[in-house]
């Protein structure tokens, strides 16, 4: 019976002191929407009316306009909606406010911008004033008057065609950072998918598809790291509270009972950070491989973190990989050529598809 009462009070001060641990990081708020069916936006996002600069990354900054679209502003290209966000492969869908995409592809220069295509098409754009091409071609409606048709097209052939017609001008060719890639000329398109966009920094996409929370480290430096990371088992902020909670003498009734559950939880919680579902889809892999192989892998030197957790040069104590923060007794391994750290299971995971160091590319021996 005493053991039920110990094992309950203990539960109830790990929850309470979890919930303090995982609440008390920031004043940024972690989700956020415009309005009901609009995307979810998180960080690197952050809704500017609701949100202090400080917590969205620069140049990730949304508003919602009066009918609660969410609007990403670009510098050189105005507001366009954003259709959607991608976090874990960093990715966003873009159209335009006042649905006439093509107007807008016309004019379309992301400089300055943190975004960029994904997947560039080159269209090349004709104003007619033939009416009955308008049935053979698909037009841009959102272009075209009564007395003149608009058309995009890939096809070397339509374009031969048209450039050849004395009543149509080419506008000229525009990059369009299409949805999805085309495998085949376009005879024409009305443009009116959504643009994909794509962004490399801050890499917060690992972290996303880990469940984790991305964020600012501190408030003054734009260091982003991964925090909450579900742990299947009990969660980091748990673990942190039951060491808390041991410290608390009027509980030291429980303390042995406590070290007992402690320790157990310790052991399981280390050995469980590996990656093993993206082991599995690397082995057996037959096609060319473009990474390491195994023997190279083991061969490259290990370090287990000691409490104080000191690194060589040029490292600080975050994976540039899952930008989780490095803990103690946790093994990590450099590239000997330039020194770089990283969790050992990350840099596995990464030189198995890609022989470079993440960070400077250089080719490791
Ligand atoms: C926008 O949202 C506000 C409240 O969030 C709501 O009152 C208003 O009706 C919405 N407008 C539209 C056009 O949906
Ligand atoms: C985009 O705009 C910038 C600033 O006006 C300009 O320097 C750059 O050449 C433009 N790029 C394209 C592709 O038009
Ligand atoms: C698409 O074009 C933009 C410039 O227009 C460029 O920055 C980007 O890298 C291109 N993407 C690909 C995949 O080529
Ligand atoms: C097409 O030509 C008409 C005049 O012939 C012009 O008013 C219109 O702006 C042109 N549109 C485009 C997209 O070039
Ligand atoms: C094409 O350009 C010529 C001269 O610039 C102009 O007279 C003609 O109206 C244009 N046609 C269309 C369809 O815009
Ligand atoms: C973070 O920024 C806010 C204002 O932007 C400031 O009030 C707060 O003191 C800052 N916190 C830290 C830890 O720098």
């Amino acid at each position: 019976m005493n053991i039920f009462i110990a094992i309950f009070s203990s539960f109830l001060f790990f929850l309470s002191f979890s919930y303090l641990a995982s609440s008390s990081s920031e004043n940024c708020l972690q989700e956020d929407v415009c309005f009901k069916g609009e995307p979810n936006i998180k960080f690197p996002f952050g809704i500017t009316k609701s949100q202090p600069q400080s917590c969205t990354y620069p140049g990730f900054e949304l508003s919602c306009d009066i009918t609660n679209q969410t609007i990403l502003n670009f510098p050189y290209s105005g507001d366009f909606t954003i259709q959607g966000i991608d976090y874990a492969e960093q990715q966003i869908w873009i159209n335009d406010p006042n649905n006439c995409l093509p107007q807008r592809i016309l004019t379309l220069n992301l400089t300055g911008s943190p975004f960029h295509g994904v997947t560039n098409e080159s269209f090349t754009f004709f104003n007619c004033s033939l009416d009955y091409l308008k049935y053979k071609l698909n037009p841009i409606a959102c272009l075209s008057g009564s007395t003149y048709t608009v058309f995009a097209t890939t096809s070397t052939k339509v374009i031969d065609y048209l450039s050849s017609s004395s009543t149509c001008n080419r506008t000229g060719t525009f990059v369009v950072p299409v949805d999805v890639p085309l495998y085949d000329e376009v005879m024409s398109s009305d443009l009116t998918d959504h643009l994909r966009l794509t962004w490399d920094m801050p890499g917060c996409g690992r972290c996303a598809a880990r469940g984790g929370q991305c964020g600012f480290k501190t408030n003054s430096s734009h260091q982003v790291v991964c925090s909450n990371l579900p742990q299947r088992g009990i969660p980091r902020s748990a673990r942190y509270a039951i060491t808390v909670g041991v410290g608390v003498p009027a509980i030291s009734c429980i303390l042995g009972l406590l070290c007992c559950v402690c320790s157990k939880v310790k052991s399981f919680t280390r050995g469980r950070r590996t990656l093993p579902e993206f082991n599995t889809i690397v082995a057996p892999q037959p096609t060319i491989v473009m990474g390491l192989d195994r023997p190279r892998l083991e061969a490259y030197p290990k370090i287990i973190l000691g409490e104080s957790r000191r690194l060589p040069k040029p490292d600080d104590n975050t994976c540039p990989i899952c930008l989780s923060e490095y803990r103690p007794k946790e093994t990590l391994k450099t590239i000997p050529k330039c020194q770089h750290c990283f969790h050992a299971d990350c840099i596995d995971e990464w030189l198995q598809m890609n022989a470079t160091c993440p960070i400077c590319r250089n080719s490791p021996p």
